[in-house]
C-alpha cells in the first residue's frame, strides 16, 4: 500500500472551483437494475444529495447547484413527479430541524410560482432561515431549465428598455446576468454528471459558457464523496484558457 498521498492527488485548497454544477443523472437505471421503482432511485438518490451537498461545505466549496427537477421532468408519470417532490419536502423538513448545524445557504433556483401550497412554504422558510450562512450556497434548481432563465431574463431586459429604465445598449453579458433567475449567480466552473450521458440538458446553460464537464458512469445513487474529490482533482488538472491561447 502506497502510503504516501501523491501531491497530485491531493485537492489543493487554494484551486477549488467557485460552483459547481452537478446533475443528478441515473436514479430511475440505478432502482431498474434492482427490481425497484423507480422512486426507489430518487429516495436513495436524495440521501446521496444531501451527503454530496454536506460534504462539498466540508471541503470549502463556496456554491453548488443541483439539478433537481427540470421544466422538462413534469412529463414523467404522476406518480413519479409527487415522489420527487415528496423526496424535496423531506429534504426540506429535515434541514428545516437541523439548518442550524449544518450551517448551509439553501435556495431554489427556477421558476418557483407553479409551486404553492405546503411546499412553496417550505420553501420560503428554510431560504429565509439560511439566507445568513456564507460558507456554501446551494441551489436546488426546481421547475428549472436553462433556456426559460435565459427568455425570462430577456423579457425582464426588454420591460426595462420599453419603461426607459434601461438602454439597448446597456445590455451587456454582465448586466443581463444579472437579469437571470439570482442577481447574483456566479458562472459555473465545473459541471459534474454522472450516468454516463453527456449532454447539458438544458441545465445553467448561461452560466455554463466556460465551464469544465467531468462526466462518469456511476450512477447517481452511488456517487461517493471520493467522486466528487476525483471530479475536482480532474478540474484542477485543465488549462482553463477561456478563448485565449
Ligand atoms: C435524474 O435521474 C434524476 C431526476 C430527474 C430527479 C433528481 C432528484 C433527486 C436526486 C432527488 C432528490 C432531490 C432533492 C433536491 C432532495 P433519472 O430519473 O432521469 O434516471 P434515469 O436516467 O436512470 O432514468
Amino acid at each position: 500500500m502506497n502510503l504516501i498521498k501523491r501531491k497530485e492527488n491531493v485537492i489543493d485548497p487554494e484551486r477549488l472551483p467557485n460552483h459547481v454544477g452537478i446533475i443528478m443523472d441515473g436514479n430511475g437505471r440505478w432502482a431498474q437494475k434492482r427490481g425497484l421503482p423507480r422512486y426507489a432511485g430518487h429516495a436513495a438518490g436524495a440521501k446521496v444529495f444531501k451527503t454530496i451537498a454536506y460534504y462539498a461545505r466540508d471541503i470549502g466549496l463556496k456554491n453548488l447547484t443541483v439539478y433537481a427537477f427540470s421544466t422538462e421532468n413534469w412529463q414523467r408519470p404522476q406518480e413519479e413527479v409527487s415522489r420527487i417532490m415528496k423526496v424535496l419536502e423531506e429534504f426540506i423538513d429535515d434541514a428545516l430541524n437541523t439548518f442550524e448545524k449544518e450551517k448551509v445557504r439553501i435556495r431554489f433556483l427556477g421558476d418557483l410560482s407553479v409551486f404553492t401550497g405546503v411546499l412553496r412554504e417550505k420553501m420560503d422558510r428554510i431560504v429565509d432561515a439560511t439566507k445568513k450562512f456564507s460558507g456554501l450556497t446551494l441551489n436546488i434548481a426546481m421547475n428549472y431549465g436553462g433556456q426559460n432563465e435565459i427568455v425570462h431574463g430577456a423579457r425582464e431586459a426588454a420591460r426595462r428598455v420599453l419603461t426607459g429604465e434601461m438602454k439597448p445598449e446597456d445590455i451587456t453579458p454582465e448586466s443581463f446576468g444579472k437579469l437571470l433567475y439570482f442577481d447574483d449567480c456566479d458562472t459555473v466552473d465545473l459541471v459534474i454528471r454522472p450516468s454516463g450521458e453527456k449532454r447539458l440538458s438544458n441545465f445553467l446553460l448561461w452560466q455554463s459558457a466556460y465551464a469544465e464537464f467531468w462526466y462518469s458512469d456511476i450512477l447517481w445513487p452511488d456517487f461517493k464523496p471520493r467522486d466528487l474529490d476525483r471530479a475536482i482533482l480532474d478540474y484542477q488538472k485543465r488549462n482553463r484558457r477561456f478563448g485565449r491561447v
